[in-house]
């Protein structure tokens, strides 16, 4: 839980609005919050999105974890405290990146239930959309991109999500990808079709 440490605030709002900016980027800015285990395929899905974003002249922009932390959440690990504040920061700057009009995805694995549920509070209803990518732990870790469900399972890293440590589920999001069944394009071509149905992007 992060206190509030300055006073003497006040929030400034400029004259060029969310809506404006929505209509000069012919989008809605919303967050696309994915989440799963480690090696689930969350960013390569996200970076897919950006890609055809793209092709289509939408702008997008993907948070990603292992980069994150490699600079704003530097001083973080992977307690649960840790996590917590990594979330609870991304959501933060998701939720500006969403203002400024950007169809933004966060890839992060986001263990925790209740900090994926406050970055989602962050935004008005039908602005965060969650997807599951979802995969059988097995498979993950057969996968093993970066060798660190090796090293969790030789407890050469602590506190390993899905190994030593948890991942909850989410019980309703917006969408599920399961990527042991689903392939990369066709993954991708379901986020497409949501922000399509929900007129986030107009339809080609
Ligand atoms: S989160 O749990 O706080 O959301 P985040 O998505 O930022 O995690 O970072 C996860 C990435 O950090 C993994 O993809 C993996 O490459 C790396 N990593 C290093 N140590 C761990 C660990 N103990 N648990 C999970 N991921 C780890």
């Amino acid at each position: 839980m992060v206190r509030q440490k300055a006073t003497n605030i006040t929030w400034h709002e400029g004259a060029i609005t969310k809506e404006d900016r929505e209509r000069l980027l012919n989008q809605k800015g919303v967050v696309v919050w994915f989440t799963g285990l480690s090696g689930s395929g969350k960013s390569t899905i996200a970076h897919a999105v950006e890609e055809r974003l793209f092709e289509r002249g939408h702008l997008s922009f993907v948070l990603d974890g292992d980069n994150i932390r490699h600079g704003l959440n530097k001083d973080l690990g992977f307690s649960p405290e840790d996590r917590e504040e990594n979330i609870r920061r991304i959501g933060e700057v998701a939720k500006l990146f969403a203002q400024a009009g950007l169809i933004t995805m966060t890839a992060f694995i986001s263990p925790y239930r209740a900090d994926r549920q406050k970055a989602r509070e962050l935004l008005p209803p039908g602005e965060f959309i969650e997807v599951f990518v979802k995969v059988p732990l097995e498979v993950a870790e057969q996968r093993d991109p970066k060798g660190l469900y090796k090293k969790a399972r030789a407890g050469e890293i602590k506190e390993f999500t899905g190994i030593s440590a948890p991942y909850e589920e989410p019980l309703q999001p917006e969408l599920v990808l399961d990527t042991s069944l689903l392939s990369v394009e066709e993954c991708c071509q379901l986020v497409i079709n949501y922000l399509e149905e929900k007129g986030i992007i107009p339809r080609d």
